[in-house]
């Protein structure tokens, strides 16, 4: 088959480009545009990169159109029923699903890193007691590039390597510190004879004085969270992951910018939003009035948990969390859960009106998450720190791709430049 090209025409010069298309494995194709600047002197303009593939990528693929989400090629729902979240962090690294070997040598490697080197610990005091956790956790992190910067060389594949297995294994107990140190109660350190999610309940929850008990349900509903958080190609964090990566920086502070790019609202921080604006809603009856909110253009609410730069159809990840609260409430106990049922009715009510229908705004992963996370004990202001515990594996499998790829450039956006014209300075006397 002949190469796809498209033309391009200057229809003041008449002059003409031809444009490369290049192909994926699937998905829609992308137009290689060097030759714009480089024929016409343009460049293109697409503010929030809507319309912008920004890199190769064999990681993730979304088609939002049909509401699919596929890691190194498995839908999510199989990956979700099936699989684990070591198992999952182990796929999106390698790019194959581990044979038991490996799965056991992959899980033991994160199980041996868990442990903070004590100084980082003593950071934590240097925060108020209320500070955000999600502050808490960028700064620990950022911080770690100060650890491991000389046993860090970019460009050796071990050393990624060992970054890997470090920053994944120690994000749980980085949040977990800055839990505990929010509630003035002592760190917990991380067991290694404990699953990734029961250990991480167990830093989060024991207390030295009494047993805590590890209820499986919560550690197998955590892990089935994580599965469905762990990566979504390249959304703002990844992006930011693989700009700040790109300069060579350390990839702990690469990391760290992620979780910064992640804590926004109209990101990560949409679950603990959500949580609040179902709080401020309260009752079914009140839904009409918020609804109406939304869609107000002179009002900057918005249904935090809905709708989706990407999916134009039901986030695959949230029909799954939806089905996922009915099951885990019912194994906890929780059979009537006034949140979830109020989440339900707003998706119902938003869902039949014609607002929402328009512009394809449907719930996303963020809308039902914080149900099960309220429901396990954890607190709001933690549901977009345990997002970044999830995306971490995301993060550094982007900035794994980017970095061994040798044809790696810096990330470096250009713009439409429309303040002042060039003009010459005037004394302070004068102005
Ligand atoms: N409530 C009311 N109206 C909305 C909403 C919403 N949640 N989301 C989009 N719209 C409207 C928006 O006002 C615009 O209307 P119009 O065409 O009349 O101007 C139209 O829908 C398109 O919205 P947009 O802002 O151009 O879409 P975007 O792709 O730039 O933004 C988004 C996507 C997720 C930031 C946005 O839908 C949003 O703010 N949602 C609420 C926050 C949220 O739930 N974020 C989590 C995203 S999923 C998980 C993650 O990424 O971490």
């Amino acid at each position: 088959m002949a190469d796809k090209k498209f033309e391009l025409t200057d229809l003041a010069s008449g002059k003409k480009s031809l444009l490369p298309v290049k192909s994926g494995t699937i998905g829609p194709d992308v137009l290689d545009i060097a030759a714009i600047n480089r024929d016409h002197g343009v460049f293109t303009h697409d503010p929030g990169f809507g319309f912008t593939s920004a890199c190769e990528s064999r990681i993730t693929y979304i088609d939002g159109d049909a509401g699919v989400l596929l890691h190194r090629g498995y839908p999510i729902e199989q990956l979700a029923e099936k699989s684990s979240f070591m198992e999952v962090c182990y796929l999106l690294l390698n790019g194959e699903l581990p044979n038991r070997p490996d799965l056991e040598k992959f899980t033991n490697d994160i199980q041996h890193h868990t442990m903070l080197n004590e100084s980082l610990l003593r950071f934590y005091n240097g925060f108020h007691h209320n500070a955000h956790p999600m502050a808490m956790v960028s700064a620990v992190i950022a911080s770690m590039s100060a650890f491991y910067h000389d046993s860090m060389d970019i460009h050796n594949p071990r050393n990624r390597e060992i970054f890997a297995h470090r920053i994944i294994a120690k994000i749980p107990t980085i949040a977990a510190a800055a839990h505990k140190h929010s509630l003035g109660q002592p760190f917990v350190y991380p067991r290694n004879d404990l699953s990734y999610c029961a250990n991480m309940l167990n830093m989060f929850f024991a207390v030295p004085c009494e047993p805590y008990y590890i209820d499986p349900v919560a550690a197998e509903a955590l892990d089935l969270l994580f599965i469905l958080h762990a990566d979504h190609e390249q959304n703002a964090s990844t992006s930011t992951v693989r700009l700040a990566g790109s300069t060579g920086a350390n990839p702990y502070a690469a990391i760290s910018a992620g979780v910064a790019a992640l804590w926004g609202p109209a990101h990560g921080g949409a679950n603990e939003a959500v949580l609040s604006m179902l709080e401020q809603i309260g009752t079914v009856e009140n839904i009409p009035k918020y609804i109406a909110m939304a869609k107000d253009k002179n009002s900057h609410f918005r249904l935090m948990g809905f709708g989706h730069r990407v999916y134009k159809n039901f986030d695959p990840r949230a029909k799954i969390i939806r089905g996922a609260c009915h099951k885990v409430l019912e194994s906890l106990g929780q059979t009537s859960n006034p949140l979830f049922e109020l989440a339900l009715s707003l998706e119902e009510l938003a869902l039949k009106d014609d607002y929402f229908i328009e512009r394809k705004l449907y719930p996303n992963v963020d809308f039902y998450s914080g149900v099960i996370y309220s429901a396990l004990g954890i607190p709001r202001s933690m549901f977009t720190v345990m997002f970044a515990i999830a995306r971490t594996v995301g993060w550094v499998a982007h900035w794994q791709e980017m970095i061994s790829d040798p044809a790696m450039r810096i990330g470096r956006p250009r713009q439409l430049y429309t303040g002042s014209v060039k003009r010459d300075y005037v004394g302070v006397e004068k102005r």
